[in-house]
């Protein structure tokens, strides 16, 4: 498949029809109470680049502990997935961890990667073509949390894995992300498997430290949702008047992330008004951090059986697998 048959996978009117729910997504998140900002818009062109930089950080422990994981794990890994499947990749991005995961796989039958950012997904798929010459890749620019209709393989494949890394699960309500995998339950079939990257709960310090980064990154990231918010729907958030601000709940199992304003200001947005009184937050995203158990239990209620669960000596990331019931 070509970088153009990506594009064709997005019809205009998608396209038209995305940028009006971002809108309508921004007015419902600051009209509610509290006032909140759906994460998924965190990834235009610049999120996405600062989010690679965020992988990249001391601090932030997931990204390398994760490949690190699969590395020393790989030919566990496809043995238990065994051969011949067709791997489908939720939001995997640069394909850094899928590219580990597709070199240790005994003949995989295809990939099919699904991915919200167009740039990332031809590069990816370009190059996925180069090093994998003989795997067909059927990539599909898509929201994957809206239902998608995925190509069908040349070749007929043995069963469908659903590789979903990276703790985005997390990112979800525990109930909505059970409402989740049992969707990815539905779509990766009767004995199909799930190959999930879980982040586990730990010290408050390691966490907070993993979202308040010394070079904040992290705070360019959240604030570029705001100054998004300004470049495609034409608000005046005054960026040197919001911060960013990371903080563990234990009792719910999550880092919340806010954006807190400074002062008592007014903000436009179309013929919107908005008021935030100084010290006013705005919840741009909940990472949730999962007890092995819990996850275990969670996928469980969605269909699927827990077949076992890799992890490094500290116990701070899970990549899980689990097949269909
Ligand atoms: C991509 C959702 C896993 O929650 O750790 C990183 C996003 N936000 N730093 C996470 C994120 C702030 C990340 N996930």
């Amino acid at each position: 498949m070509t970088a153009d048959s990506v594009t064709a996978l997005q019809p205009a009117s998608k396209i038209r029809q995305a940028s009006s729910d971002f809108f309508s997504d921004v007015i419902a998140g600051l009209s509610s109470d509290p006032r909140t900002l759906p994460c998924k818009y965190f990834y235009d062109e610049r999120g996405a680049s600062l989010f690679q930089k965020i992988c990249e950080l001391p601090e932030y422990y997931i990204t390398r502990t994760e490949i690190d994981i699969l590395d020393r794990n790989r030919a566990k890994i496809a043995s238990q997935l065994g051969p011949n499947i067709e791997l489908i990749g939720l939001g995997t991005g640069a394909g850094t961890k899928t590219r580990i995961l597709i070199e240790a796989l005994l003949k995989p039958a295809v990939y099919i990667p699904v991915d919200i950012s167009e740039k990332q997904l031809r590069k990816s798929t370009a190059l996925f073509h180069k090093i994998f010459p003989n795997l067909e890749v059927l990539p599909v620019c898509a929201d994957y949390l809206q239902p998608v209709a995925l190509p069908s393989p040349r070749r007929k494949a043995a069963r469908n894995v659903v590789y979903f890394p990276g703790s985005t699960i997390g990112n979800f309500e525990p109930t909505e992300a059970m409402e989740f995998l049992r969707r990815i339950a539905n779509v990766s079939g009767r004995s199909g498997g799930l190959l999930i990257g879980v982040d586990l709960r730990k010290d408050r310090q390691v966490l907070e430290a993993a979202y308040n980064d010394s070079a904040g990154v992290t705070a360019r990231f959240n604030l570029n949702l705001l100054a998004r918010i300004n470049r495609d729907l034409g608000a005046d958030f005054d960026l040197n008047h919001w911060r960013h601000r990371a903080a563990y709940n234990p009792s719910a199992g999550r880092i919340e992330m806010y954006l807190i304003s400074e002062i008592d200001q007014l903000v436009h947005i179309a013929e919107r008004k908005f008021h935030f009184r100084s010290g006013e937050k705005i919840i741009t995203e909940f990472s949730y951090k999962y007890a092995p158990e819990d996850f275990a239990a969670l996928a469980r209620e969605a269909g699927f059986e827990f077949v076992r669960m890799w992890t490094d000596d500290a116990r701070l990331f899970g990549v899980f697998y689990f097949v269909a019931g």
